[in-house]
């Protein structure tokens, strides 16, 4: 199976986590989730994004030339650094699609509590990628 999103010709996702920069304030984050949530909409993707202790885990979905496209605004983005991708590739159905782009922060749940309390090895690559997405879906807003 590729993660080429240029080689996917329906749905694809794609997961990453990043750092936000120091200065980054409530304003700045409703900017950007102003923005992304009006270019969202224009291009059929869906998704969500979590912020805590300073980092951000988000994941998008939706046509893959889209998911190709905003993934490289995103990752481009000053407003945060050391964006580490932990996935991509095709997608059979959306896991937001009711979601333009859901904010979630601390206050809606923590990831490293949840990792805490689970069996997951945050060392095994592929268990803690599993483990983020499944904490980001688990999340009740
Ligand atoms: C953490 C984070 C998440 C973002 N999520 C999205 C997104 O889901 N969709 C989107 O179109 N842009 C998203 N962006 C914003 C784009 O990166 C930004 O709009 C782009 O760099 C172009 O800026 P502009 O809106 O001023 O044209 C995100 C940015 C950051 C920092």
């Amino acid at each position: 199976m590729t993660s080429d999103l240029t080689q996917i010709d329906g749905l694809a996702y794609l997961v990453y986590r990043s750092s936000a920069v120091d200065h980054l304030n409530d304003e700045d984050l409703q900017d950007i989730l102003t923005s992304a949530r009006d270019r969202n909409e224009e291009n059929a993707v869906t998704g969500c994004l979590h912020c805590e202790d300073g980092m951000f885990f988000q994941w998008i979905e939706g046509p893959a030339q889209a998911i190709h496209m905003i993934g490289n605004l995103i990752l481009n983005d000053p407003r945060h650094y050391d964006v580490t991708v932990l996935g991509q590739g095709a997608l059979d159905a959306r896991r937001f699609p009711d979601w333009r782009m859901r904010f979630s922060g601390r206050s809606n749940g923590s990831l490293m509590d949840w990792f805490a309390s689970s069996d997951i090895s945050t060392f095994d690559r592929k268990e803690y990628v599993g483990g983020v997405v499944t904490f980001l879906a688990s999340i009740d807003i």
